[in-house]
């Protein structure tokens, strides 16, 4: 499981919230290159103190030349202070593909040099990995897509295309879920009378139930 650090939330205080998270043992911390917030992530972690685990970091990069690409990937790792992060990302496919295409390369190149120990792609549908996929990529499939799926929201042709072609699927917004994200179409899970009933009759909470559900 993994606590988000987009700050779309005012009165948040991320690096609080990090250090909470590691502590409350928490395994991972996503980010991106858009929501700058890699320096208050690096200070949260080093607030944690020693005593917790190193989290599983994952960083997305927006599509953009092959050289803003990198330098957007070598900014987040310095911000963050590390040498290299678990995953990155790119963030949106482009209307213009070919720019996402320069965007993977620069991805495949990071990975190549250590920078990241995976590397994948956020928001994308099939047509988006055929597009790259006919190029030949060196580096391929990605090892996941990161969308957003949750009781309240599912994109069942994208779970099964990336089923069927050995990609990963990891679950932004668990808790809300939409095509918007924090936008949450379908309201809140937690608010959901079955998410709730299924939660009173185990004994748990309603996030508990949520977060299982994305799991199973
Ligand atoms: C957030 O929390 C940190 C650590 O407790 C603190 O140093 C910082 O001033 C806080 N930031 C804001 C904007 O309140
Ligand atoms: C998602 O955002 C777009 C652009 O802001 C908006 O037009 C659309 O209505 C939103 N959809 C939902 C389901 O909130």
């Amino acid at each position: 499981l993994g606590t988000g650090s987009g700050i779309h939330h005012p009165g948040v205080n991320v690096t609080d919230a990090v250090t909470m998270w590691l502590r409350a043992g928490g395994a991972a911390i996503d980010t991106a290159y858009d929501y700058g917030t890699q320096r208050l992530i690096a200070k949260g972690v080093a607030a944690a103190g020693p005593a917790t685990t190193a989290p599983f970091l994952t960083t997305k990069v927006p599509s953009s030349s092959y050289e803003k690409a990198a330098a957007h990937i070598d900014a987040d790792l310095s911000e963050l202070g590390v040498a290299a992060v678990d995953l990155l990302l790119i963030h949106f496919p482009s209307l213009r593909m070919e720019s996402t295409y320069d965007t993977w390369r620069a991805l495949e190149d990071a990975y190549l040099a250590g920078k990241a120990r995976a590397i994948g792609v956020s928001n994308f549908q099939a047509k988006h990995f055929e597009a790259m996929r006919v190029r030949k990529p060196r580096v391929w499939p990605p090892a996941l897509n990161q969308g957003s799926l949750s009781v309240g929201y599912r994109d069942e042709a994208t779970l099964a295309y990336c089923s069927r072609a050995g990609i990963g699927y990891m679950a932004y917004s668990p808790l809300c879920g939409g095509p918007n994200g924090s936008s949450c179409r379908h309201g809140s899970v937690l608010a959901i009378p079955e998410v709730k009933a299924v939660a009173a009759a185990h004994g748990v909470s309603a996030a508990q139930v949520a977060l299982k559900w994305i799991v199973q």
